[in-house]
């Protein structure tokens, strides 16, 4: 055996039999409890995104709106969500992931209230940036929290649980628009939000404060008692002292984000969440009634049904990759949904092209959206925001993946806001291959810097990038 073998070898057996010690005698309702909990940010973030297609309707018919105010009344949440993830990482590194997540839970609840009394549209408009800023924390101050307080065995499925909840959430907001769309309900639909907002609420003020949060505060004590508790075991020492050692040396460094070695880890991030966008997911979450429109489906109600199904996709989906991701990894649930994606932006476009067929190019579209909805949520979708929890330095989690939350919630305004004029000035099939391409793109971006986080802890995670090796040897 060669000594890059052996290095690899001995490398294994660290590893494994650190995450074997943390399994061994673990009680993981618990765990699965707390991230349960703190996922209904991403109920949130999946309901209040979603439910503005439905209610935007009836919002045009009584405020009298015009296009461009429907488009700010639509994208202003993803104005605030931006603002948001800007705020939030420094929000969560200073005051702690657990407060900070209860903070935007009463902001979640005020939102809903307010944008549910809006007299005026500019009330209407202050309501909904007050939501989008608490789903641009929430989007990423969840998944953190949880990825802070699981197992590394099945750290990969907990965090999903989040991405999961944004799914249902999306998927309720389709169903209650499509409930209420008969009396014009608009005000019902956004007062609902209230309800996950208040659970959100009470369930974070009963959860225990994250332990590696608490050792970069200098609260060891508390951190192992919090340890104790989550991890239902007596002896948490061998995990306190890996997070303490590497907590101390971020500490005697200055500016961990502007170090070299972290610099692979900023580029997934933010690649990772540019990318997720790029690749055009939104058009169908905000637009799919609307695309199906352009396919021939001339009904509304049967647009309605068809975002449905793909809502319903998405969701069922989500629970495969919950299944898959801690057992095949990251990586592989990456590159083939990659694939998936990338051949039916292809397909769909080249229906757009040969339209004409009648109603074959219904049908082609829907089988279209399903495939890559369905590749989507097995992959970019859960595994973006699962990696940009795990794979930062303690000291800069916030900050550092709250950076990597601004490019998605930024690129997410950039596609939501170009997409209808896109299919006007290059044409629709033109637009579904921009898209496509971008998947192209984004394969060789995985396949080349992103890393196999799979049963690692976070601080076999970090040790790695301080060693600088390529990220696909991890
Ligand atoms: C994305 C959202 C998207 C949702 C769809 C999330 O991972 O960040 O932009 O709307 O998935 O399920």
């Amino acid at each position: 055996m060669n000594k890059d073998q052996q290095r690899k070898e001995k490398k294994a057996e660290d590893l494994g039999s650190h995450a074997a010690e943390v399994r061994r005698g673990e009680d993981r309702s618990f765990v699965i409890g707390i991230s349960i909990i703190a996922a209904m940010a991403g109920l949130l973030f999946g309901y209040d995104t979603g439910v503005i297609s439905g209610a935007l309707l009836f919002l045009k018919k009584d405020f009298a709106l015009g296009t461009g105010m429907q488009e700010i009344v639509t994208s202003i949440v993803l104005v605030g969500a931006v603002i948001g993830a800007a705020s939030g990482g420094w929000m969560t590194d200073k005051f702690g992931r657990r407060k900070s997540i209860f903070i935007i839970a009463i902001l979640f609840v005020g939102g809903a209230i307010w944008t549910s009394l809006a007299p005026t549209v500019g009330w209407l408009i202050i309501g909904r940036f007050i939501v989008g800023f608490a789903i641009g924390v929430g989007s990423f101050t969840g998944p953190l929290y949880i990825s802070e307080v699981a197992p590394p065995s099945v750290r990969g499925s907990l965090v999903s649980i989040n991405q999961l909840m944004i799914t249902f959430g999306i998927l309720v907001s389709y169903g209650v628009d499509f409930a209420l769309a008969g009396g014009g309900a608009w005000r019902w639909m956004f007062a609902l939000a209230a309800i996950p907002g208040f659970i959100l609420a009470v369930g974070m003020l009963f959860l225990p404060t994250s332990a590696r949060w608490l050792v970069r505060m200098n609260r060891k004590e508390e951190a192992r008692k919090v340890l104790q508790r989550v991890r239902k075991v007596q002896d948490v020492q061998k995990e306190l002292d890996q997070i303490s050692e590497l907590e101390k040396l971020q500490r005697e460094s200055k500016g961990v984000l502007r170090e070299k070695w972290v610099r692979p880890a900023l580029v997934v991030g933010i690649g990772l969440a540019i990318f997720q966008q790029i690749t055009g997911i939104n058009t169908i979450i905000y637009y799919g009634p609307t695309i199906f429109q352009f396919a021939g489906i001339a009904s509304a109600s049967s647009d309605i049904f068809a975002e449905l199904i793909v809502g319903a996709v998405n969701f069922l989906m989500t629970i495969v990759a919950l299944i898959l991701i801690d057992r095949v990894g990251r990586r592989p649930l990456l590159l083939w949904g990659l694939v998936g994606m990338t051949i039916s932006l292809i397909v769909l476009g080249l229906a757009f092209l040969y339209s004409g067929t009648g109603n074959t190019l219904g049908y082609v579209a829907i089988a279209c959206l399903i495939v890559y909805i369905g590749s989507f949520a097995v992959g970019l979708g859960p595994v973006f925001w699962l990696l940009i929890s795990e794979i930062y330095p303690l000291r800069v989690r916030g900050r550092a993946s709250g950076i990597a939350t601004i490019f998605n919630w930024g690129f997410n305004l950039l596609v939501t806001l170009t997409f209808l004029s896109l299919t006007q000035w290059i044409g629709r099939p033109e637009t579904f291959w921009v898209y496509a391409f971008f998947g192209v793109v984004t394969w060789f971006f995985v396949y080349f810097l992103v890393p196999e986080t799979k049963g690692h802890t976070l601080e076999d995670i970090e040790k790695f990038w301080r060693s600088e090796k390529p990220a696909r040897e991890m």
